[in-house]
């Protein structure tokens, strides 16, 4: 008999958009929970961007991942807006509603949280002080997530000072804890008494400079993680590692934040296994 249920359509909108692997993690876990859906690449220019979202509906997607450069523009430009997006500043999954309206929320956070969770079974937010390097977009998601999941205080170092200002000015009154910016050439200092240490920025990323910072002040019970995935064991987290602190990888953040679009799209909230890391790590 041949099967005739259309397939659910959903993929990721960026420009340029070849690097991202959300198209391998969701093909993955596709393939591995037999569900009839197509997850596609979509290469969108800013001039086209706003008009491709609107015809999401008319073109059968069930919704899609929004990548850089587009997050903002999508806030903007989605019929509604969960909370948490609207103070992270910016949408990376996009919803298409039965009556074809689109709703727009930001899974980074919860991605950058779980990824600590499972990584480290210890892990609690409201544990203590965490220290942020870095700024942008992925800073201000973290940010918001610790504070939301209690962080009593949040450590706030960006090379260019005034960005981080305006995130923590943007951000404050979030939760009970608060965002202390502090001073980037004085970065090592404010390890001392940190429950975390997370590094947003791309230092350390293949092809850029690594981290310089001396890790001494930092308690031995502190939880470092490093976002930059490629590569997987950044220096950060090999010297943090050699001194004896627990560490996570970056690359669980971008499966677990990957997590709650598949539910929307394809009806089941799917599992970040070995299997996925492997299959994402390979090498095509
Ligand atoms: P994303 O949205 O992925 O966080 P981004 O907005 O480009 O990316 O932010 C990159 C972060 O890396 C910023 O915090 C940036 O610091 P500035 O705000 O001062 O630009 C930081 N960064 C990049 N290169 C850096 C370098 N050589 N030294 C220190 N920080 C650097």
């Amino acid at each position: 008999m041949i099967d005739h249920t259309p397939l659910i359509r959903a993929g990721v909108m960026g420009w340029p958009v070849g690097h991202s692997l959300s198209p391998k993690v969701h093909g993955f876990w596709l393939n591995q929970y037999g569900i009839g859906g197509e997850y596609l690449r979509l290469a969108v220019s800013p001039k086209d961007f706003v008009g491709t979202l609107k015809n999401l509906h008319a073109d059968g997607f069930a919704g899609a991942n929004i990548t850089v450069p587009h997050k903002e523009i999508a806030l903007a430009s989605v019929d509604e807006v969960h909370p948490l997006a609207q103070r992270i500043g910016a949408v990376n999954t996009v919803v298409v509603r039965v009556d074809g309206s689109l709703y727009g929320f930001n899974t980074d956070g919860f991605g950058f949280l779980e990824n600590l969770k499972a990584g480290c079974a210890a892990f609690d937010a409201s544990n203590g002080a965490a220290v942020i390097l870095g700024a942008g977009g992925a800073a201000r998601a973290v940010v918001v997530a610790l504070l939301d999941a209690g962080a009593p205080e949040v450590r706030l170092l960006n090379r260019t000072r005034e960005r981080a200002e305006r995130l923590a000015s943007d951000l404050s009154g979030l939760g009970s804890g608060t965002i202390t910016v502090g001073d980037w050439q004085r970065r090592a200092d404010y390890l001392e008494g940190a429950a975390l240490l997370a590094n947003t920025t791309t230092l350390g990323m293949q092809g850029q400079h690594v981290l310089d910072l001396d890790l001494s002040a930092l308690p031995i019970s502190a939880l470092v993680n490093d976002i930059v995935y490629a590569p997987l064991e950044t220096d950060l987290l090999a010297r943090a590692r050699a001194r004896g602190n627990a560490v996570v990888d970056g690359l669980g953040m971008l499966l677990h934040q990957a997590r709650p679009g598949f539910e929307a799209w394809f009806g089941r909230l799917p599992d970040v296994s070995d299997a996925l890391r492997a299959h994402i790590l390979k090498v095509d």
